[in-house]
């Protein structure tokens, strides 16, 4: 098994060697319909719910680093959650699963709570299966909308750019768990 993964390694290793010393050009420019690029591009709206499922015996999002007390916060400063939670077409998680968000995020605000959030959205309906869809942005919890960037994707999403609009839709006070509603406006080709 080892000797397996060595020689795995070695030509791994090897293959890149080599296809780093034989390129004669670190860059250069190439035709853009080689790409798909010459198509016009589309706006696409998405809209779905984002379930935070931190409770019970299977939560979707975990708390792994706890809030910090070294400064005297009521904000959660510091926490970070890892989560993987379904997107589903409706508010209910019964409703279909369209995707999944995969990623983090982490309590950055001293003076009220605001998450930065770092998530890859990959689908599974027919059309977008297996794409994604990467966000970043900063979301104060507690505000009536919030918006995050779409700052890139893959497979149909190559080249998108965007925005998401964030909704609550509920919160349950005894467990935390949250659903939120997005609204994803995005540009690709
Ligand atoms: C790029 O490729 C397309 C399709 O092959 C061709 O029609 C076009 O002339 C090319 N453009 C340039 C600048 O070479
Ligand atoms: C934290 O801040 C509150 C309000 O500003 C203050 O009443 C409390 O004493 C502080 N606690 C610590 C441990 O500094
Ligand atoms: C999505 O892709 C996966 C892996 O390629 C495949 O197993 C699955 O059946 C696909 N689902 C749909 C709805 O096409």
């Amino acid at each position: 098994m080892t000797t397996t993964y060595f020689l795995l390694f070695i030509t791994i290793l090897l293959h890149s060697c080599h296809t780093l010393t034989g390129a004669d050009d670190f860059v250069r420019p190439i035709n853009r319909s080689l790409l798909g690029l010459n198509k016009e591009e589309r706006v696409s709206h998405f809209k779905f719910y984002w379930h935070d499922i931190v409770s019970g015996k299977n939560p979707t999002s975990v708390q792994v680093i706890p809030p910090t007390n070294k400064v005297n916060t009521t904000t959660f400063f510091g926490l970070v959650n890892i989560l993987d939670n379904p997107l589903t077409l409706g508010p209910t998680l019964s409703s279909k699963l369209v995707g999944r968000a995969q990623g983090f995020y982490a309590s950055t605000g001293q003076t009220e709570v605001d998450l930065l959030m770092a998530m890859n959205f990959v689908f599974v309906d027919e059309k977008y299966n297996g794409s994604s869809i990467t966000i970043l942005g900063r979301n104060p919890v507690f505000s009536k909308t919030r918006e995050l960037a779409v700052i890139g994707g893959s497979g149909a999403f190559r080249f998108a750019r965007g925005y998401a609009q964030l909704k609550t839709y509920s919160v349950n006070l005894k467990t935390a768990d949250a659903i939120v509603e997005y609204n994803i406006y995005v540009i690709h080709y």
